[in-house]
């Protein structure tokens, strides 16, 4: 069980705080809510003592013989603060103390996770985006606000991530990872490409997206700024991520192209189809009674990890693949790996074994991390998560 204390501004999503609030005390952690006074017109101090089974408070001047705006933050385990508005993340970026909750800030010695929310032009605005990156700089997780729609009928970036993906973030910084993302971009592709045949009927393939999603998260928790590109993938976007969604194998390779420009690391989790119908039929194809099925003519899709290698400059990115490999009369699965690193020209590649349908759908999973320098890594059969981590070990280990 930790102590957390959850921040609440004030911003129109306060009332989402209720849900976390509710994830966090129902796995059995404490729960101090911290509102900001604005916060108590959307959501009012009876909600969250209520829900929380504890006192309330906003100001430093309540409760004084139990100091609680030393307290609150010495003995925390995590501070999270949902949503954290454009106010309150440039108090927290310039060290205010006025309220309890940004003192509880400055006292916390435990990890600190904000999830801004406010409007597109308060967030792009560049006072808010330096604030952010003092907070980064210092270590705070700060998640990328979601895009959606906003308070009134505009829509754009700015809203809060669902709360059971901001909760996810949380556990895995109550995990105690590591840090050593923040500050630096990371793309991760996602998913399996589709290559229709005509406008209802494509070729595909059975990856369902979850191992980039737990790359993402992960990614976020130890502090990147993270852009998923994801490929008919139907889970909830992780909290914090940009994700860029695609459906063929040529959208995918335009979209990393674009997003890897700046990157510090790139992993392509993805499973791009190799091949694609030579045409695509503008109509539905018609089933000709007495007709046989037409024969289907394929052609080589790009390989946009090779692209990628070959592409990088400057920057340099860390660029991670993935195989999905089976032993044969000719070689093991680690040698045909080796050989694919060597042909790929990646640093790293995430060798899962495939036999006996041991990876696709599944949220457990085990791999080896194969490195360029011959180092191979084991990651035991376990939660996706943990590999995800120890992948991000490996990459954050080559960036340095
Ligand atoms: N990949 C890619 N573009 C493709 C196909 C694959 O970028 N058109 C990437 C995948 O995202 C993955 C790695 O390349 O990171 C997988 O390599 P690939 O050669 O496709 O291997 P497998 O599909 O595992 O198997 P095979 O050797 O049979 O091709």
């Amino acid at each position: 069980m930790s102590k957390i204390v959850l921040g609440v501004a004030g911003g129109i999503a306060a009332f989402k705080a209720a849900e976390l609030l509710r994830l966090f005390t129902e796995a059995g952690h404490e729960v101090r809510v911290v509102p900001t006074e604005a916060s108590l017109q959307f959501v009012g101090a009876a909600t969250w003592e209520a829900l929380s089974g504890q006192p309330v408070h906003t100001g430093v001047f309540a409760d004084v013989p139990q100091v609680p705006h030393v307290r609150l933050g010495q003995e925390a385990d995590l501070v999270v603060v949902a949503p954290a508005t454009a106010d309150l993340l440039a108090r927290a970026a310039h060290g205010l103390a006025g309220d309890l909750l940004t003192s509880t800030l400055l006292t916390a010695r435990c990890p600190v996770v904000l999830a801004p929310a406010m409007h597109t032009e308060m967030w792009e605005h560049p006072a808010t985006q330096a604030n952010v990156e003092t907070l980064r700089s210092r270590g705070t997780v700060v998640i990328e606000p979601a895009v959606g729609r906003l308070t009134g009928a505009d829509s754009g970036k700015g809203r809060l991530p669902d709360p059971t993906a901001i909760h996810a973030v949380c556990l895995q910084v109550l995990d105690g990872r590591p840090q050593d993302l923040t500050g630096r971009h990371v793309v991760v592709s996602a998913g399996g490409t589709r290559e229709y045949l005509d406008p209802v009927r494509f070729l595909g393939n059975r990856s369902s997206g979850r191992m980039g999603q737990a790359l993402a998260e992960a990614a976020v928790a130890r502090g990147a700024r993270v852009t998923l590109v994801a490929a008919n993938v139907s889970l909830p976007a992780p909290a914090g991520a940009d994700v860029v969604r695609v459906v063929t194998t040529e959208e995918l390779r335009t979209a990393m192209h674009e997003h890897a420009v700046d990157a510090d690391a790139v992993v392509m989790a993805a499973a791009p189809a190799d091949f694609r119908p030579a045409s695509r039929a503008g109509a539905k194809i018609k089933k000709v009674p007495g007709q046989g099925p037409a024969p289907i003519e394929l052609v080589e899709n790009p390989d946009v990890l090779a692209e990628l290698v070959a592409g990088r400059t400057g920057k340099r990115p860390v660029i991670v693949g993935f195989a999905a490999e089976t032993g044969d009369e000719n070689a093991s699965v680690m040698e045909h790996a080796a050989a694919k690193l060597a042909r790929k020209g990646c640093d790293l590649l995430v060798v899962n074994d495939v036999s006996g349908d041991k990876v696709f759908g599944h949220d457990d999973t085990e791999a080896v991390v194969l490195g360029a320098d011959g180092t191979q890594v084991p990651v035991p059969h376990g939660p996706k998560a943990g590999l995800a981590h120890a992948v991000w070990d490996a990459v954050a280990h080559r960036m340095e």
